[in-house]
Order: structure tokens, then sequence, then C-alpha cells
């Protein structure tokens, strides 16, 4: 158990690097459609509550449970207790769930950098570039299959050099442009009306189906429920503080969530002339929306490959994490090399993507309740799964290991922990209870008891 584990170099190295995991497609392509869909500024609001109580609280949880044990999910969870070693493996199928089809999406952006980069940026803000695009066979699985290719690179090299020098300089660059693009956005014509409807909540429009939605997209958004940040708080050292390190973290992801959702709504609005249909165009928003602020720029053809490049990178970070902790946990399991088992989760991931990459052109007849491969996917990881997973770690702090065992782990460094009695009652009574309710009507939902 005591076997040497890399580990960050710095405190810097470990945000940035646990920031890059939380900082992802999540934050730039899924925050924005599904805040355009769930009222705007309602779904902001809703979103910023569960982040300052259930992120932070189901974070430094996580994060906690990593540098206690030494440990990623599957080892963490059954070194403290036994009876959890189920929990530890539902959270450690909720990666291998999600890193195919999150590669299928890293697998759009990079074509979009190229169409940008080969000078063809104009033609792809027609309107149906992007749906004739993701229709076809070949060519969206060829761009997954580098995409992953990618990813597999980084991830054989190892924990220190490979995700750690990618995140540190790129993150930063990626808030810069995202600003950049986001206030060019609101000059354009008509973005003021959606810049209210982005920031102004209308509590009429507060549903249980957007508090859903908020929660699903926390978890995603924060890399949270599936063993992600339990594994990167077991490279974390003793002398980092975890509860600041919680806070950065939280707020960078969220503060690139919220200026991706700033750059792309009011440019929704902009170039719809205000007709709010234009809102619900679900997943392909970013890909719809975005080329055609670029075209209406002046240098259209760099912001567009510099925007892609950088999403492309932020997408890339996430997805080493994805790759990383699911490698991480078949060695801890199975003592693979890490070469082998990279291999062997690229291959995995490889045949698993392929019905996502596919769902939109020749398996399009595949769909349930109206969702294709890749969102059944979708949901079935953040509105199943992770709520699940989520729930019995509150039960298993909570009640099992006790919240002072996870706060002895986060005053290791100077004895403080200034969110401690927030941390005991959100994971012991407010998460559970509240987990119950969403998964419940989640699940009735999906059954077609309820209509939420
Ligand atoms: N959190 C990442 C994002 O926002 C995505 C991700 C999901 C990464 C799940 C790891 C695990 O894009």
């Amino acid at each position: 158990m005591n076997k040497k584990r890399s580990s960050f170099s710095g405190k810097l190295g470990f945000v940035l690097a646990a920031a890059g995991s939380a900082v992802g497609l999540g934050n730039i392509w899924r925050f924005p459609y599904l805040a355009a869909k769930y009222g705007g500024g309602t779904f902001l609001l809703i979103y910023l509550i569960l982040a300052v109580t259930f992120g932070f609280s189901l974070m430094t949880a996580e994060i906690a449970l990593g540098r206690k044990t030494g440990l990623s999910a599957i080892g963490a969870f059954t070194t403290l207790d036994k009876r959890f070693k189920f929990l530890g493996i539902i959270a450690s199928a909720v990666p291998i769930i999600i890193f195919p089809y999150y590669s299928v999406i890293g697998g759009w952006v990079i074509k979009y950098f190229f169409v940008f980069i080969t000078g063809a940026g104009q033609a792809s803000s027609g309107d149906t570039y992007f749906t004739d695009f993701i229709g076809g066979t070949y060519e969206p699985l060829g761009w997954f299959f580098l995409f992953i290719a990618f990813t597999s690179i980084v991830v054989v090299c190892g924990v220190e050099k490979g995700i750690e020098k990618v995140s540190k300089f790129m993150m930063p660059i990626l808030v810069v442009l995202t600003l950049f693009v986001s206030i060019y956005g609101l000059t354009i014509d008509g973005a003021m009306e959606g810049l209210s409807y982005y920031l102004k909540p209308h509590m009429a429009d507060v549903s249980a189906k957007t508090i859903l939605a908020a929660m699903g997209q926390l978890f995603y958004s924060m890399s949270l429920a599936m063993g992600i940040m339990i594994t990167y708080g077991s490279y974390m050292k003793k002398d980092n503080h975890l509860e600041s390190s919680v806070r950065q973290i939280e707020i960078f992801d969220t503060g690139v969530a919220f200026l991706a959702g700033l750059m792309i709504i009011p440019a929704v609005f902009a170039f719809s002339g205000g007709d709010r249909s234009a809102l619900s165009a679900g997943p392909g928003l970013m890909f719809i929306t975005l080329p055609k602020v670029f075209d209406s720029m002046k240098f259209s053809g760099i912001v567009g490959t510099v925007f892609f490049l950088l999403v492309f990178f932020a997408a890339l970070t996430s997805a080493i994490s994805l790759m990383e902790t699911i490698v991480s946990i078949l060695r801890d399991k199975l003592g693979w090399t890490r070469k082998g088992t990279c291999i062997f989760v690229t291959v995995l991931a490889l045949i698993m993507g392929v019905p996502s990459s596919l769902g939109f052109g020749p398996l399009s007849f595949i769909s349930w309740m109206g969702m294709s491969v890749l969102d059944i996917m979708d949901f079935v990881s953040n509105s199943i799964l992770m709520p699940i997973v989520a729930f019995f770690t509150c039960i298993f702090i909570g009640f099992v290991i006790k919240p002072s065992s996870i706060a002895e782990e986060v005053k290791v460094t100077d004895g403080t922990f200034k969110g401690e009695k927030l941390f005991t009652i959100m994971i012991k009574w407010i998460a559970p209870i509240f987990l119950v309710l969403i998964l419940g009507s989640s699940i009735a939902n999906a059954l077609g008891f309820i209509r939420l």
C-alpha cells in the first residue's frame, strides 16, 4: 500500500492540475448550453448556490479521502471500510463511461481547430455545417481517434512530466482569451438582451428539472463523484492547505464556466434576432454559435484558431485526468505496468466511443427518450451514477468514518478548517436528503412515471 506514488511538485502544481481536470468541455461546451436551456439567470443562481455548498463539501471530502489513504477510489474506500468497496467500484465505472464520449466531443473540437487554421472558418458558420459534420461516419470517427491518441501519449509519460506541465501554462491563457471573446460578443447588436437573460434569475422558472440539471453539471464540471478527486488527492502533499486549494479550484472552475456562458449566450440572442428557440440548441450550441461570432470579427481566422486550440487543451487536460484515473485504478488493483495499462484503456475507450460517435449518423436510429447514444451516456453517468456515488460518499463519511476524520485530514497542514461546520451539516444531512430526492425524481422521470 505504501508503494511510492508520484506526486505533484508544489501547491500551485496541484491546484492547476486539479483545475485542469475540472476546467474542460464541461465549462465551455456543457455549461452554456444547459444555462441557455434552463432559464439563464435562474440556472446560474442555482448553480452558484450548489457550488459553494455541495461542490465545496464533496470536493473537500474526496481530496481528503485520497490524501488520507494515498490510494485511488476503490483502494481508498476499501481500506477505510471493506463494506464500501462497491462504492469505489461504481465511482470507477463513471470515468470509464465518460472518457469515450468525452473524447468524441474532444474530436469535434480538433476538427473545428483544423477548420479555422486552414482558413475555412467561414464555412463553419453555416446553419447546417455542424449537424452535417456530426452526422457523418468516418470523419467524426477519425477526429475522435486522434483525440484519444493525444490523451494516451500524455498519460503514458506520467503525472509530473505530462499533466502538470501541460496545465501550468494553458489554463491562464484560456481565461484571458475567453474574457476577450466575451467582451467582444457583448458589443454585437442585440447581445444586451441576452446578457440580461443570462444574469437575471426568474424565480418562477425554478423547477426540479433545473435543479437536477444544475446538480449534474456541478458534479461533471468539478470532476466530482467519480473518484477523480480521490486520485488527485492521493498525489497531494500534506503541506498543501486542502481547504484553500478546494476554494481556488472552485473559483477557477466556476469562473471559466461563467465566462463561457457570457461568451455564448448573449451571442445566441444577437445572432438569432432575439428568437428564444435558438437557446435550446443543446450540445451543438458552442459549435453553432461561436463560429458565427468569430465570423463577424475582424481577425476571425486567428481568433477561431486560438480559441479552439485552447478549448482543445482544456478538453485534453480533463481527458487526461479521466484516463489517468482509470489507469491508476487498474494499476492499483492489478499491478500492471503503466504502458500496458495505457494501451488497454486506449483500446477499450476506442471501442466504447464508436457508438457515441456514430449516434448522430449511421446509428441515429438508436434513441431513448429522444436522446442519442452520446446523450444517453451523458445521462446515465451524470444524472444516475454520479448522484448515487455522491449519496453513498456522504453516508460513508457522515456515518461510517465520520466527518471529523476528514476534518482532521484537512487540518493536517496548519490546524485550520474554516468551513468545517458547513461541511459537517452538508455531508451528514443536507446533501444526502437532497440527493435522494433528486435521484428519485431523475429515475422516475427516466422511467416515464413523472414528467419533469
Ligand atoms: N470536469 C471536466 C469538465 O468540466 C470533465 C470531466 C468530467 C473530467 C469527468 C473528468 C471527469 O470538462
